[in-house]
């Protein structure tokens, strides 16, 4: 199959260069064209417009911001609903609501063609390791069919149920994730106020059942105040801004919704745990 990406920001680039190392034919394109010059570097192919890439692929991966940039790139000018297709199948892995997801499907659908929600847990450091949990909804024809690039990717690749489950379930986590980010820094800031190093309650933490790769990874840049986004701020808060407009209503997924908006137009391209700073 011709694989073809769009989207080549912190997650795009490494999860398209998993597919290159496995010797697969990808043609990349990038809203920003320079951001294309190491994926050509690593042997892969580039085109001018969604539209082209669409003619040139059978698989199209996307891993784009937003709801916003996903319309773009569909309905843009030279957007994918642009180009002359049949039978091509579109895997949307970015962070979207359900419903755009629903309309990207219907339209393929009246093209001959198929459509996946496909979002990812995880961040660049398992991006780079291929070891990503991929979390798909649609056809089980159309997963089955994607499944061993999926699994090129990441380290699982689970069908959860029709269009729109998988983005669905993905801001669910991100909710969890949203929850576990104020929890770790309010956590962090009570034991500074109360004299306890840093140091000493993330060694217990981690040795602890409560413990796990993401409290790690921001337990450490919190030690080090560095804010560098791996997962920006502003893109949690899109997360948990949909959770919400997707129906969740619960008394902790809430809250965190409300701090993050409330930390946004200060934070919003530093790293998810730049929120420490906020509740200090
Ligand atoms: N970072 C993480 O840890 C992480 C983890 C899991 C899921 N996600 C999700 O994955 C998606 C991408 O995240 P990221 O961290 O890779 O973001 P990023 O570094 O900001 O990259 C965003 C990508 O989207 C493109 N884009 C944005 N608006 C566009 C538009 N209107 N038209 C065309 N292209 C557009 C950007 O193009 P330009 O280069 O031209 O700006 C860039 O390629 C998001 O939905 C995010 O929520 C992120």
């Amino acid at each position: 199959m011709r694989i073809g990406w769009i989207g080549l920001g912190k997650m795009g680039k490494p999860m398209s260069e998993s597919l290159v190392k496995a010797e697969h034919s990808v043609t990349v394109y990038n809203r920003t064209k320079e951001k294309e010059a190491p994926l050509k570097k690593d042997g892969a192919a580039t085109a001018n417009s969604p539209k082209d890439l669409m003619e040139q692929a059978d698989v199209i991966f996307l891993m784009i911001s937003d709801d916003e940039a996903v319309k773009n790139v569909f309905e843009g000018e030279d957007g994918i609903l642009a180009a002359d297709i049949k039978e091509k199948i579109v895997v949307n892995m970015s962070t979207v609501s359900p419903e755009i997801s629903r309309k990207m499907a219907t339209a393929l659908k009246e093209k001959g063609s198929h459509y996946l929600d496909a979002p990812v847990s995880g961040s660049v450091k398992q991006a780079n390791e291929s070891s990503l949990v991929v979390i798909a909804g649609g056809e089980k024809a159309t997963f089955e069919k994607v499944k061993p690039l999926l699994e090129t990717i990441g380290k699982k690749a689970i069908l959860v149920g029709d269009t729109g489950a998988g983005n669905v379930t993905k801001l669910a986590v991100n909710t969890f994730l949203g929850v576990v980010t104020q929890g770790l820094a309010e956590v962090i800031n009570f034991s500074r106020l109360k004299d306890i190093e840093t140091k000493d309650l993330m060694e217990i933490l981690n040795n602890s059942a409560l413990g796990s790769p993401f409290v790690k990874i921001k337990g450490d840049a919190a030690m080090q105040e560095n804010y560098n986004a791996a997962f920006t701020l502003s893109h949690l808060t899109k997360d948990l801004r949909l959770a919400q407009q997707a129906g969740f209503d619960a008394p902790l997924g809430n809250a965190a919704y409300e701090t993050f908006r409330k930390a946004e137009g200060e934070l919003g391209s530093e790293d998810v745990i730049a929120i420490i700073k906020k509740l200090q």
